[in-house]
């Protein structure tokens, strides 16, 4: 995956264990700054490799640490460069996740070799969405619903992510939620 990626790891690492915890999990996993490269594509079992060390220093199993990372990602995209693209992104839950494949067009278009996730909306009623994500990668299951959840938080709304089934190549995911607009 893109180094941008791994950078949002080592953040969410620095914030909750401080840096000596990342520099361990460094030092550990025999990487350094050069692994972290924004525009760089890494190997998807070095980011799995990243993850599962985080996991274990924050005392996460690896579909919790996924799950953690999901919400936070989406904090992560509210602060700096990545803001204004979440902000008109969509103004609601069910807006922004419509828009997410624009989204990813937009971030994707400069970033070659992205393998960017694709999102449709099944379903759209008053606190009820269906959502299909489909994607080439295996194992994200647990990311995306805290992806979904950050999501959840960033509207400010309450709810609930269940899987109402399982694809080849995709998920279909359940979202009831306290709809406030
Ligand atoms: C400004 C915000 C965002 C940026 C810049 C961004 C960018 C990216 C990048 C670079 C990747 C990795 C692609 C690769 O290395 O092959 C990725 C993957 C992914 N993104 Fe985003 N993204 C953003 C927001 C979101 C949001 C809000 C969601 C919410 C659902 C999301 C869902 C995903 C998922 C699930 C993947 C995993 C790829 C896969 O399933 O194959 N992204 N995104």
């Amino acid at each position: 995956m893109y180094g941008m990626i791994h950078r949002a790891m080592r953040q969410m690492v620095f914030e909750q264990l401080g840096e000596d915890a990342w520099l361990a999990l460094e030092q550990r996993l025999k990487i350094g700054p050069t692994e972290l490269l924004t525009a760089m594509v890494y190997e998807d079992t070095l980011t799995l490799e990243i993850i599962a060390e985080a996991a274990a220093r924050l005392n996460l199993t690896v579909d919790e640490c996924l799950i953690a990372f999901g919400r936070y990602w989406i904090k992560y995209a509210e602060q700096g460069s990545l803001s204004s693209i979440m902000k008109f992104t969509g103004q609601n839950l069910a807006s922004f996740i419509a828009n997410l494949d624009r989204l990813h067009l937009a971030v994707g278009a400069a970033m070659p070799g992205a393998q960017l996730p694709s999102f449709a909306t099944l379903e759209s009623e008053s606190g009820h969405l269906v959502i299909e994500y489909r994607s080439d990668r295996v194992g994200l299951e647990k990311f995306v619903c805290g992806l979904l959840h950050g999501l959840m938080d960033r509207f400010d709304v309450q709810g609930d992510v269940s899987i109402a089934s399982r694809g080849e190549k995709s998920i279909v995911f359940d979202i009831r939620y306290q709809d406030r607009q």
